[in-house]
This record gives C-alpha cells, sequence and structure tokens, in this order.
C-alpha cells in the first residue's frame, strides 16, 4: 500500500529487444522474374525493396529463439528468470505444442508458462497486451513476449497481389515490473465478420486438402478491401489510444506502426500530424512479417539510438480476422 492507502500501479517496462531475420534475400527485380511485376510498382503501392526468407528447415520457432536471446541479452535477463513467454504467430511450427513452448525449452525456461497467440498480424500486439496484464495483476515480474512468422511458407508464388507483399521475421521484447513507468494502455479490436478479405481457410478441423479451386494452404486477401479497412480502423484505435491517456497527438515522440505497407503508415502519420522523421519504417527492408513486423521495427528503433529512454511510443497493428490493436509506452 503507498502512503494514499491505494495499491501503487505495476508497470510492465520494456528491458530489452530483440530481432532476427533469415539471411536468404529476396529483392523486388528477383520477384519480377518470377510473376508479372517490378520493382518501380512493388515500391511505390508499398514502399517494399526486398523481403527475408527461411531457408529449409527453417522455422517460426528458430527465428523466435535467435530474436529472444538478442532481447534477452540486451535486458541482462537469463532464461531461468522467465515467469512467461507469450508468442504471437499465424504460423507456428507444429500444430502443437505451441511454438512458445518450442521456445521455452530451447532457451532452457523450463517451467514458466508459455503459450500461443494468433490474431495474425495483430499478434505482437495481442501478445505484449495480455503480457501486460500478467505483470499488472503481480501474477508475472519478468515477460518474453515475442512476434514470429514465416509467412512465406503460405504464399502463392504465382499470385502477384499477394506474394510480393510478405517476408520471414521475427522480433522480441523482455518486459520487467517497474514502479515508475512502462505500458499505460493496450487497445485491442477484431471483427470477424471481415474474415475472408483476408484468409487463409485451410486448417486442422477444417482440413488441409487443397479446396476445388485449388486455393489452400495460401494465403488469399482482398488488397483494396482491406487498405480501407485498416486505415480506418488503425485512425480509430489511435483516437482512443489518445483519449483513454488523457494526450493529445503531438505528445507522441515516436509511432511504430505494423509494416505492411507505406501508404497506410503514412495515412496513420497523418492523422498524428506527425512528420515521418518521428515515424519507424522498416517495411522497405523486410516487407509485411506479419506478428514480427512491430518488434523488428522496435527493435531497429532501440539500436539505431532514434527512441531514447523516457520517450512516449505508438505502437499499432492491424491484420487478418480482422484484428487491430495499440499499445501505448513509455520506453
Ligand atoms: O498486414 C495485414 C494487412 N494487409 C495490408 O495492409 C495490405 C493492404 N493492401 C495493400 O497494401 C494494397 O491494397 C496492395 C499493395 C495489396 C495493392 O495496392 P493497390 O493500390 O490497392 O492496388 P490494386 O489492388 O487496386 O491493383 C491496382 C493494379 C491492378 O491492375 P488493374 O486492374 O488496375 O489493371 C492490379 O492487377 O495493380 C495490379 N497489380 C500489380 N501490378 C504489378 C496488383 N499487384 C501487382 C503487382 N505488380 N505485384
Amino acid at each position: 500500500m503507498s502512503e494514499s492507502g491505494s495499491i501503487p500501479r505495476v508497470y510492465s517496462r520494456i528491458a530489452g529487444t530483440g530481432s532476427y531475420l533469415p539471411a536468404k534475400v529476396l529483392t523486388n527485380d528477383d520477384l519480377s522474374k518470377i510473376v508479372d511485376t517490378s520493382d518501380e510498382w512493388i515500391a511505390a503501392r508499398t514502399g517494399i525493396r526486398q523481403r527475408h526468407i527461411a531457408a529449409d528447415g527453417e522455422t517460426t520457432g528458430d527465428l523466435a529463439y535467435h530474436a529472444a536471446v538478442r532481447a534477452l541479452q540486451s535486458a541482462g535477463v537469463e532464461p531461468d528468470e522467465l515467469d512467461l513467454i507469450v508468442l504471437g504467430t499465424t504460423t507456428p511450427d507444429l500444430v502443437f505444442p505451441s511454438t512458445a513452448c518450442l521456445l521455452q525449452h530451447r532457451l532452457g525456461a523450463n517451467g514458466c508458462g508459455a503459450f500461443d497467440v494468433n490474431a495474425a498480424c495483430s499478434g505482437f500486439l495481442y501478445a505484449i497486451s495480455v503480457a501486460d496484464k500478467f505483470i499488472r495483476t503481480g501474477d508475472a515480474r519478468t515477460v518474453l513476449v515475442v512476434g514470429s512468422e514465416t509467412l512465406t511458407r503460405m504464399v502463392d508464388w504465382s499470385e502477384r497481389t499477394t506474394c510480393v507483399l510478405f517476408g520471414d521475421g521475427a522480433g522480441a521484447v523482455v518486459l520487467k515490473a517497474d514502479a515508475e513507468t512502462g505500458i499505460l494502455s493496450t487497445h485491442l479490436h477484431a471483427d470477424g465478420a471481415k474474415k475472408e478479405l483476408l484468409w487463409n481457410p485451410v486448417g486442422v478441423s477444417v482440413g488441409f486438402k487443397e479446396n476445388e479451386k485449388n486455393v489452400g494452404v495460401r494465403i488469399q486477401m482482398a488488397g483494396s478491401d482491406v487498405f480501407k479497412y485498416a486505415v480506418k480502423a488503425l485512425d480509430s484505435v489511435v483516437e482512443e489510444t489518445l483519449e483513454a491517456n488523457g494526450l493529445d497527438r503531438h505528445d507522441i515522440d515516436w509511432l511504430i506502426p505494423h509494416q505492411a505497407n507505406l501508404r497506410i503508415i503514412e495515412a496513420t502519420a497523418k492523422r498524428l500530424d506527425m512528420p515521418m522523421e518521428r515515424v519507424i519504417v522498416t517495411v522497405d527492408k523486410h516487407g509485411n512479417t506479419s506478428s514480427g513486423s512491430v518488434p523488428l521495427a522496435l527493435d531497429h528503433a532501440i539500436r539505431s539510438g532514434q527512441v531514447q529512454r523516457g520517450q512516449l511510443l505508438l505502437l499499432e497493428a492491424f491484420g487478418g480476422g480482422f484484428t487491430w490493436g495499440s499499445a501505448l509506452l513509455r520506453y
């Protein structure tokens, strides 16, 4: 209890970050040899210049492991100090056990809770929101949160409207309980009515067989519909976040958005009246890595020295489901 008699709030503060991209790079020019596209079209419509592709046999769990080791090192935390691992992914290694369990064992963090969260491209925002609740309620003090994907495993390489967009990658953060500051609020949303605009309609219960249109086990997307919905949903969650914290849009130091399309990022920045110099953009380097995208951008921003301790960061993402969400935090 504090002197005033109220229970002091506990915050989840980022103690360290890490990320990992597979070695193989596929440029827009490489893609133009596979499908009818061009570097000019892809760069102008999406901002993407290249993406990384996991090697044969390299899994979501492998990417997560490398990102997690880097995050633990930067936080100065040993794996056996972890109370919980929450991993956002829509491309798990196996149907079960969860990729979080595989990661837990490989890190040597045996015994702590570990589970996956599937919210497509919003996976990291959903995962960090859950982790924050564990810390705020006192059920955990040190939590590893990961976003990791091998999306290119379910890309149709003959479909130019989708194959140019996605890449593989992972990012991770270590959250620690802090008495002063950290995550201020998180906001999650979903609209399952829009599932068919962005999905991969196969699975254990539905079945993995290709359907009569021969389109199973592949990402399908109505690009421009998703684009319009994403811009509106992100506008609305950004407003909601500012309002919940009694903040003005000019109070935000850095926007760290989901890296799907530079034009969507620019639309959100415009809404925040934020110059692009204060927006972290990495989509050019790795395309849309789904759950990996926000923690990849965050790690880049911190390691490059752009984001400094004490600054106010707004993280947001939108993806299949639809799902979308935000996190406001003081770094
Ligand atoms: O992370 C989850 C959320 N996902 C997203 O946020 C993705 C949202 N959507 C988008 O980013 C954009 O809608 C795309 C990048 C997918 C597409 O951009 P667009 O400006 O909406 O283009 P469009 O789909 O309206 O297509 C315009 C034209 C079409 O040709 P016609 O019909 O005008 O002759 C397409 O066939 O561009 C053509 N096109 C391409 N041309 C060259 C589509 N894909 C390609 C391509 N290369 N790769």
